[in-house]
């Protein structure tokens, strides 16, 4: 078994792509056999496990607003009880299993609740040789400590201008994270063919993934977006990200 996962955090501005990244990306991995990979959804708006065709009956959130209100079995002391329900909120899927943080909570004290938690979570990571995060711009998990750190984050924006005050305030907050430049990357997503991206100084983005009619479809019929037919353009750039990623992990571990 391996003992340190590669993780890899997905983050930008809602819409650019996060989910539809984090599922292909997932998807590939599987397929390459690198199984069973941990999906974390760290977004407020929930949805990964939509694009990847699996349903969440409780996330992390709400399964901790119960699991210390509430009474708990006779035999079972509070930090078992807390285990023990995190455990029921892993979906285990084909290929990956799934976990769902919720919302953060507000500003009340659930220091007890989030170590707990963030214990379940560092156990329960052992598991797995890749890890894929798929959290909002913020990053407010990672700021907490329910969710490590990663060895690569992957900011996915739009190819335009516009795009770029989002990635320069990600790039800011990761830093701020202790996060080091290498182990930042930009994904430009729904890249339409005869437009030049947006400058981004002396760095490359790592993958660049085309505007995709096959995205846009799984969208429309409420399809998971993971399962567009394997020729999708949008696909295939993931793949090839995968494997970049793969190889990257080798030397991670190797090291
Ligand atoms: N490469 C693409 N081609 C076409 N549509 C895309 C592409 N990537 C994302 N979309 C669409 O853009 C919208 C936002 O994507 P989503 O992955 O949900 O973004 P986020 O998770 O960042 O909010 C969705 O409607 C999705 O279908
Ligand atoms: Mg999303």
């Amino acid at each position: 078994m391996h003992h340190h996962p590669f993780v890899i955090v997905i983050s930008g501005k809602g819409g650019t792509g996060k989910t539809t990244l984090s599922s292909l990306l997932i998807r590939s991995l599987v397929e390459t056999g690198e199984k069973p990979v941990l999906a974390v959804d760290a977004d407020p708006n929930a949805n990964l496990h939509e694009a990847l065709g699996v349903s969440v009956s409780e996330t992390l959130g709400s399964m901790r607003e119960e699991a210390f209100t509430r009474k708990i079995p006779p035999g079972m002391n509070r930090h078992d009880y807390v285990r023990f329900r995190f455990r029921q909120a892993l979906v285990e899927a084909e290929g990956f299993d799934l976990i769902a943080m919720g919302r953060p909570e507000g500003s009340g004290c659930y220091c007890f609740a989030n170590d707990l938690l963030s214990e379940c979570m560092t156990e329960l990571e052992r598991e797995y040789r890749f890890i894929v995060i798929d959290t909002e711009a913020g990053m407010e998990h990672i700021s907490r400590g329910t969710i490590g750190k990663p060895d690569m984050l992957l900011i996915v924006s739009d190819p335009g201008a516009r795009g770029l005050r989002t990635i320069l305030r990600i790039q800011e907050i990761a830093t701020q994270l202790g996060l080091e430049p290498a182990k930042i990357h930009i994904v430009f997503n729904k890249y339409k063919t005869g437009t030049a991206p947006v400058d981004i100084g002396n760095e490359t983005p790592v993958a660049i993934l085309p505007y995709d009619p096959e995205v846009e479809a799984a969208d429309l019929a409420a399809t998971p977006v993971s399962q567009i037919p394997p020729h999708s353009p949008a696909r295939i750039v993931v793949w090839e990200l995968a494997e970049k990623i793969r190889s990257l992990a080798k030397e991670h571990t190797s090291s």
